[in-house]
């Protein structure tokens, strides 16, 4: 029986650094709130005369991951792309890195479902390696937020939380008896589809509209987050998805290795940690140095933790999101 296995990951972040004290120079905010509130100490934010964007990022990232896995660009043959930052509103991402890679006219999919975003990818890229379709499957997320915040003191409780960033995987057939990805779980709730998210510029909300009407007070352009709201569905949300994870494969709490939650906030991590009765090594986290990068914190994640040998041959790694969407998902490997 054929599986699907992460051959090769990588990530890349910009260089430029943006410490809780920087954006206390910007907007009415503290160090003292952020580390509390979120547990986020600095989080990277795109130089902007370096040009980088949300595809460059995501080609950085896919380039490590395919050296990681032994094979080259032309070898790619389906590129899936994970981003709510996408560079253009059309096209996707996807035939970007495609040109940026020089891979040939290899189909190249873009999936917009925001922090779950990366599992969604990843679920698809094992459904075609499952069935035979595709052998070298790139996935990217990749999130240039910094270009779209509300850098005043009226969107500190959303722009202090978002950073730019990109991780990227290569997934692979695998007849390994019992390796690879056991199960995926996708789940969504459009009814709280305006409690997180960035309404215009879209079809319902054009940029026409906005120069127009000249009107300040319309933060539409911004994103929006009902911060508690989200915050209680999280908790919840992600708990019952990595619950059902384990029923479908018949694992308890205590087998996984690594939980690789969504770097949505160190609280919510903590809790689900504590929720599950979760060891502090068996969860890993990076949102102190990152903020939240959406669709790019998982493979980002995943990427430090296998630099760091906290993700071994032989694991049961976990992975699991949540976002606005609401969406909700998880995967259950074995490395
Ligand atoms: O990745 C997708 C999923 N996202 C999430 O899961 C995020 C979920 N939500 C959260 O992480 C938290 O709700 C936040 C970190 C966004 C906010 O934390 P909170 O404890 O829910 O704070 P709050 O929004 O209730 O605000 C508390 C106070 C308010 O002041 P008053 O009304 O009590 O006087 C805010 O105006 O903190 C104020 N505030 C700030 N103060 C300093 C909001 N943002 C800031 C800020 N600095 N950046």
């Amino acid at each position: 029986m054929i599986n699907s296995k992460i051959a090769g990951y990588g990530h890349y972040v910009p260089d430029n650094v943006v410490t809780n004290d920087h954006l206390a120079g910007m907007m009415e905010t503290n160090d003292a709130w952020i580390q509390e509130r979120t547990g986020i100490q600095e989080r990277r934010w795109i130089d902007p005369k370096t040009g980088e964007t949300t595809s460059t990022m995501g080609t950085k990232a896919a380039r490590k991951a395919i050296a990681k896995a032994g094979i080259t660009p032309a070898d790619v043959d389906f590129i899936i792309f994970a981003t709510l930052s996408p560079d253009y509103y059309f096209p996707g991402p996807g035939v970007q890195v495609q040109e940026q890679l020089g891979i040939a006219e290899v189909g190249a999919l873009d999936v917009r479902n925001q922090c779950s975003g990366f599992i969604y990818a990843l679920s698809i890229a094992d459904k075609f390696i499952k069935t035979g379709t595709y052998k070298n499957v790139l996935v990217i997320g990749s999130e240039n937020h910094s270009g779209g915040l509300d850098k005043t003191t009226r969107g500190r409780g959303v722009s202090v939380i978002f950073g730019d960033g990109a991780g990227a995987v290569v997934m692979q057939p695998t007849t390994q008896e019992g390796k690879g990805v056991l199960t995926t779980h996708l789940h969504s709730e459009g009814v709280h589809a305006k409690e997180l998210a960035l309404i215009g510029p879209s079809t319902s909300h054009w940029v026409d509209k906005m120069i127009a009407e000249n009107d300040e007070s319309d933060t539409s352009y911004y994103p929006y987050m009902n911060g508690n709201f989200v915050f209680k569905h999280a908790v919840t949300r992600f708990k019952e998805v990595i619950e059902e994870a384990l029923a479908a494969t018949g694992y308890k709490p205590t087998d996984i290795d690594m939980l690789i939650p969504h770097q949505a906030n160190l609280r919510i991590s903590q809790f689900i940690q504590k929720s599950m009765g979760l060891g502090h090594d068996k969860v890993f986290n990076n949102i102190q140095k990152y903020g939240n990068t959406t669709a790019a914190s998982i493979p980002i994640a995943f990427s430090e933790a296998m630099e760091q040998g906290k993700v071994k041959e032989g694991d049961l790694l976990c992975m699991a999101a949540f976002g606005s969407g609401f969406t909700w998902a998880s995967t259950l490997i074995r490395m």
